[in-house]
């Protein structure tokens, strides 16, 4: 068996591991890192409830070996609390209904947050087309896309509110 020492920071937080060379991120992330809020469903890359930032960009941790990802920065939905303060995406979330068994949110969320990331006032399509790869087997979708639609609301009416205090 071969292993290879990596270093992943997650969260902010460096940490070196030892993996195999056939350990998934996901893997890595949950059964290494004790990160469990990242959820692990078809291991196919069809579901995203596996989704994670690495390098700020969204990506399905079921698709990626643990050490192709040496050095990275790995952002997962444990992150989005700050403080003990739901990130404006969770908060959505639950005003909206965005959610039933949960099991697709941590996925959702972090494809969310990379969405606003790029753009801040996303259209209802460009939220869909977002969101094409993460499945949802409850909610029927609409109310997710109202909790990211009014989180980015609330996300730039922040930024807006920080500009003007900035002035
Ligand atoms: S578990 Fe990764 S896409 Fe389904
Ligand atoms: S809330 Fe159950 S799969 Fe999305």
């Amino acid at each position: 068996m071969t292993t290879h020492d990596i270093t992943l920071t997650v969260n902010g937080t460096a940490h070196d591991l030892t993996v195999e060379s056939r350990t998934l991120l996901v893997h890595a992330l949950r059964d290494d890192l004790g990160h469990t809020g990242t959820n692990v469903g078809c291991e196919t890359s069809m579901c995203g409830a596996c989704t994670v930032l690495v390098d700020d960009e969204a990506v399905k941790s079921c698709t990626l070996l643990a050490v192709a990802c040496d050095g990275s920065e790995v952002q997962t939905v444990e992150s989005l609390v700050d403080g003990g303060e739901l990130h404006p995406l969770q908060e959505a979330f639950a005003q909206e209904h965005g959610l039933q068994c949960g099991f697709c949110t941590p996925g959702m969320l972090m494809t969310s947050l990379d969405l606003l990331a790029h753009d801040s006032d996303p259209s209802r399509e460009e939220i869909r087309e977002a969101l094409e790869g993460n499945l949802c087997r409850c909610t029927g979708y609409q109310n997710i896309v109202n909790a990211v639609e009014s989180a980015a609301q609330t996300m730039r009416a922040a930024t807006d509110g920080g500009d003007r205090g900035g002035d």
